[in-house]
């Protein structure tokens, strides 16, 4: 890694492995854009800049010009990447080059989460220090690149030396390519059937993915990614967007008159703005950007290891995470102390190692009606309280973990009788619930006080070893009480940022306390979470079909480690579905394996094959939620995935079949990402192949009868 500055052509250069991001001061001392792609020896950027040097003919036209981040009002009619107003109400600025700096680490972003080094030589930083001259207000942007991948990440801070400012939109990043040969692939979908991967052709004009829901969302993940047409899984250039944000954000595609293209990523503008008094400072949040000549897996497995390794954080970032048992889809809010202890006996039994209890512990809360915000233990349902329940819990040999879901008020609370002020509102209008819910205002300091208060004697109450912090509505009637009428467009990212501290302050305080996040299922699945909590409930669909194409999509940004995958019961709570113990045994085998069914229902025969997967999942779960996973297809009615540890001396083919076909041929598949080199030998058999044989011959499928068939083949060398 490394990044110079040219003092002859005015220009950056930054390299991270075999990326390269390329900019320079034009004559004008305008930031513009060189390139982004594979590293090269030799690139003269007078050869790139030449093309629009026309731009400066004798009318001054910013239009085709690639640049860094770009202004409003000039004379470029594409998006900006930033826009702010003036006590004049005038909203035309022009940024300028006035100096940079080049150093060893990278910077923290005050009150926002980012990617990390843990050493100063794991990175390097560009500042390039930008001015409005009239306005008198600045831009840094911030430009990192890292030793061990290959990644840029970009952010940008506005500091104000002028009169009072208004931003209206402060974006992340803005890369302008010279021209729209590309496809857009982003990860849409819904409560229940989260991030699916869609692709889309790009045309003139704009296309965007967004989220004005105070959450970054079910229905779009804040990523996209621009592939060259015919990449696929192993081949070609793909540039990934990947937002460190978990409120409403905004990423764009936009092709001009010329077929240039631009993607910008940040804050949604929408219903944005933030005033910024002289001596203020506005940072945006983090966009990290990845370069891939190596196709869609090349994409994911640089995600995967800086999210992995740079950006969870605390004591389990790298250790194996337990199996579970959640109470939910077993009970909902119908349990009591007797029926979870016998889940719990069970699971023992099974070779589970965590209890988790879920919703309806607290307050009067039967239904989903009720209690948000009165977080004291029901004593009918739990007459010892949790001091009582977890030693018991404990006793039996399973660790103990609670459900939760701080950021929400109930109309029917003592809490929101006490405060009805509390929520976020606007005056007297209609405070529409949602699950018959409201949302905490968390832009305020003393309903963060409170939060962090209440927690925290919770979670000192009794031997707790996990929480899943939960958020089940999105925002509207976006207001304040307590912000002035200029700040009321400020509450969905004031919010953001005061749930950010309370869960750096609760985190840090319970550095034991494995924290998992969750939003309906995976509602706030983003880098912003991972930040703080190291793993995610990917969806509330846990049907296993369907969680074929969720964590198919998921794994496009974010590792198996990352994501909750549990076994349910049949028929399939949310779609109804009837599958086999194993394919849902084996979905759930390929992340981090949970079950959420009651475990005493289960007959005989399937608790067998419950104990021996799970007893197989922990022999190699260290692979499985730290190795290198690579997808192999996604077909119509088959999907293949593999995981391999570092050194390619071990790993598992997943392999699934969605409906049986009539006739059907015996499948064969090549088998990518391993040694050619090395000889393995199928565990639990005598059978050994040769890698070269599975990767240029293939790796013959067991025939497969019947609807949702799957088969998980663990290979070791020998
Ligand atoms: C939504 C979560 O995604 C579920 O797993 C469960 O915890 C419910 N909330 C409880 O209300």
């Amino acid at each position: 890694m490394t990044i110079s500055f040219n003092e002859d052509s005015l220009s950056f250069d930054l390299f991270a492995k075999d990326l390269q991001y390329t900019i320079y001061i034009d004559e004008n001392k305008r930031l513009c854009h060189a390139y982004f792609g594979k590293r090269i020896k030799n690139l003269n950027v007078r050869h790139i800049s030449d093309l629009y040097r026309r731009a400066y003919g004798p009318n001054l036209s910013l239009d085709i010009v690639p640049q860094e981040y770009p202004s409003y009002g000039t004379t470029d009619f594409r998006s900006p990447a930033y826009q702010v107003q003036f006590r004049d109400g005038s909203t035309v600025s022009d940024l300028r080059y006035i100096s940079h700096r080049i150093y060893p680490g990278k910077p923290k972003l005050e009150g926002l989460p980012s990617t990390y080094v843990d050493g100063e030589d794991e990175a390097e930083t560009l500042e390039i220090h930008l001015k409005d001259d009239i306005g008198k207000f600045e831009v840094i942007l911030f430009y990192s690149v890292f030793e061990d991948f290959q990644a840029i990440t970009r952010s940008a801070k506005f500091i104000n030396f002028g009169e009072d400012i208004k931003i209206l939109r402060a974006l992340s990043t803005s890369v302008d390519f010279e021209d729209d040969n590309f496809e857009m692939f982003q990860l849409s979908g819904a409560w229940a059937r989260e991030r699916h991967v869609v692709k889309r052709e790009i045309k003139p004009g704009i296309q965007s993915i967004e989220s004005r829901r105070g959450a970054s969302s079910h229905q779009q993940n804040p990523f996209l990614a621009l592939a060259r047409k015919d990449t696929d899984e192993w081949n070609g250039e793909v540039y990934g967007f990947s937002l460190v944000y978990s409120g409403n954000f905004i990423g764009e595609v936009e092709v001009n008159q010329y077929k240039d293209t631009r993607v910008l990523m940040g804050i949604n503008p929408f219903d944005f703005s933030w005033l910024l008094k002289t001596g203020e400072t506005f940072q945006t949040p983090e966009c990290v950007m990845v370069y891939s000549d190596k196709g869609f897996n090349g994409m994911s497995q640089t995600y995967h290891k800086l999210y992995t390794n740079k950006l969870a954080r605390g004591k389990y970032k790298l250790e194996q995470r337990p199996i579970l048992v959640n109470n939910w889809e077993a009970t909902y809010f119908d349990f009591n102390e007797e029926k979870l202890l016998e889940i719990a006996k069970e699971a023992k039994s099974l070779g589970i190692e965590l209890f988790v209890l879920d919703d309806g512990w607290f307050g009067k809360r039967n239904s989903d009606n009720s209690s948000l915000g009165d977080w004291y233990v029901n004593k009918e349902k739990l007459p010892e309280g949790f001091e009582g329940l977890s030693k018991k819990i404990n006793d039996l040999g399973l660790k103990f973990g609670l459900w939760m879901e701080p950021e929400m008020v109930s109309p029917d609370s003592d809490l929101y009788r006490d405060h009805p002020d509390w929520c976020l509102h606007v005056g007297e209008r209609e405070r529409h619930l949602s699950r018959n819910q409201l949302v905490l205002d968390l832009s305020r300091k003393d309903v963060r006080e409170y939060i962090v208060e209440t927690i925290s004697n919770l979670l000192k109450s009794a031997n707790i070893s996990y929480v899943k912090w939960d958020m089940n509505r999105n925002m509207t009637e976006i207001g304040s009480a307590t912000l002035p009428a200029e700040r009321q467009r400020e509450v969905s990212h004031r919010y953001i940022l005061g749930l950010y501290e309370v869960l750096e302050r609760i985190t840090s305080q319970f550095p034991d306390i494995l924290f998992e996040s969750c939003a309906g299922g995976g509602g706030r699945f983003d880098p912003g979470m991972f930040y703080y909590m190291p793993q995610a409930w990917t969806s509330d669909d846990t049907d296993a079909i369907e969680r074929l194409k969720i964590q198919y999509g998921t794994s496009y940004v974010y590792p198996p480690v990352m994501m909750g995958s549990h076994v349910s019961a049949v028929p399939n709570h949310q779609v109804g579905r009837i599958t086999s113990i194993d394919i849902r045994s084996h979905v759930a085998m390929s992340a981090n394996m949970g079950f959420e069914l009651d475990l005493t229902k289960l007959s005989e025969e399937e608790k067998d094959k419950i104990r021996k997967y799970i007893n197989d999942y922990k022999k190699f779960r260290k692979l499985v939620q730290f190795g290198n996973f690579y997808r192999l297809f996604f077909e119509e009615n088959e999907v293949g995935w593999i995981i391999t540890d570092e050194e390619q001396d071990e790993f598992i083919v997943y392999y699934f079949k969605v409906l049986g076909e009539p006739n059907a041929k015996q499948r064969r598949i090549k088998i990518k990402g391993i040694s050619t080199q090395k000889i393995y030998r199928l565990d639990g058999t005598s059978e050994i192949y040769g890698g070269d044989e599975l990767v240029f011959a293939g790796l013959l499928l067991p025939e497969l009868k019947g609807d949702f068939q799957s088969v998980l083949l663990h290979f070791v060398r020998v």
